[in-house]
């Protein structure tokens, strides 16, 4: 039997609950994800996505059930993974710049003085920050500038995996655009694998190969994969043309809305995988549109 590049086999995670038993966040829960893919992760808050993120990373213990990247179980951190966390986890005592040169250094031990701050300037300016940014501590900048400092740690150092727990969250609508942009070109010119969390339905449909839902916690589980069957590159004005695109987020609405209380609790089962969902209406469509022109 293959494997995929990332196999989440039957994974577990049960905490205290702060009244002497304990909770499950999720349980036997199992997905894979295949090489170069760029996977969504969607579901109400308090269902375990971070948790999930935690695991991949290396930073959390499962209760029960394995990670296996590239063939080798995931026990600890890894530059071959790199995270942008919800809360940025930025040193707060060195500057901009060197919480990249940092990062960097770690990465490409080899590397001279000059070609480890050229490579951290670029991947900040990137994000749109420069100038005296580069000297300012993380307690003085603002939270959106703090988050794009984080993400360009994480590209600089170019992981295998890339780890994105809601990673435009802070950020304006504007700088959110560019930087959704930025993260498409990097990922499509490697073959870097990204796993992102995300509540923003269109940001994951204009970016994702695949976006897993998940139910409600507790007992939550990823119920499906949803296919984002519409072609690459990808536009955000024009994606919302393509005849897949509102079956796609219509059936996303749908989900968050009603079955991911539905679909909730415990299903018993030794391992839970989701639901492949795969829309294709260009066919539909194509016939239609002929079928008007003869009419
Ligand atoms: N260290 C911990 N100890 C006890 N409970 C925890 C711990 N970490 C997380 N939890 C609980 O596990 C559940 C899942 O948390 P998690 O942070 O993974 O959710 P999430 O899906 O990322 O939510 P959000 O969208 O709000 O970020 C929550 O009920 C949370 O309270
Ligand atoms: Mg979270």
């Amino acid at each position: 039997m293959t494997h995929p590049y990332l196999s989440v086999e039957q994974l577990t995670q049960r905490y205290p609950n702060g009244s002497g038993g304990e909770m499950t966040v999720f349980e036997n829960a199992s997905f894979g994800v295949e090489k170069g893919e760029f996977v969504v992760i969607i579901g109400h808050s308090g269902c375990g996505k971070s948790t999930i993120m935690s695991i991949l990373a290396g930073l959390a213990e499962s209760t029960e059930g394995v990670v296996i990247m590239d063939g080798a179980e995931v026990s600890g951190p890894s530059l071959d993974r790199g995270v942008v966390f919800q809360n940025y986890s930025l040193l707060p005592w060195l500057t901009t710049l060197k919480n990249v040169t940092f990062a960097v250094e770690a990465r490409h031990p080899n590397w001279s003085k000059d070609q480890v701050l050229e490579h951290s300037k670029k991947h900040l300016e990137m994000v749109g920050l420069n100038g005296d940014v580069f000297n300012r501590k993380p307690s003085q900048l603002s939270g959106g500038m703090r988050q794009r400092v984080s993400i360009a740690r994480a590209f600089a150092i170019s992981p295998k995996l890339l780890l994105l727990d809601e990673p435009f969250g802070a950020l304006d609508a504007l700088t959110r655009g560019s930087i959704q942009d930025e993260l498409l070109k990097v990922w499509a010119g490697t073959d870097q694998t990204v796993f992102m969390i995300t509540h923003d339905i269109d940001e994951a449909i204009l970016l994702a190969d695949r976006i897993l839902l998940m139910t409600n916690g507790p007992y939550a589980r990823v119920a499906e994969s949803v296919y984002i069957t519409i072609p690459r590159p990808r536009n955000r004005t024009e994606i919302v043309e393509h005849p897949n695109y509102y079956a796609i987020r219509n059936h996303l609405v749908q989900f968050l809305g009603k079955r991911s209380k539905e679909l909730a609790g415990p299903t018993g089962l030794v391992e839970n995988r989701p639901e492949t969902v795969h829309f294709d209406n260009t066919a539909t469509i194509a016939k239609t549109k002929k079928s008007s022109v003869a009419v």
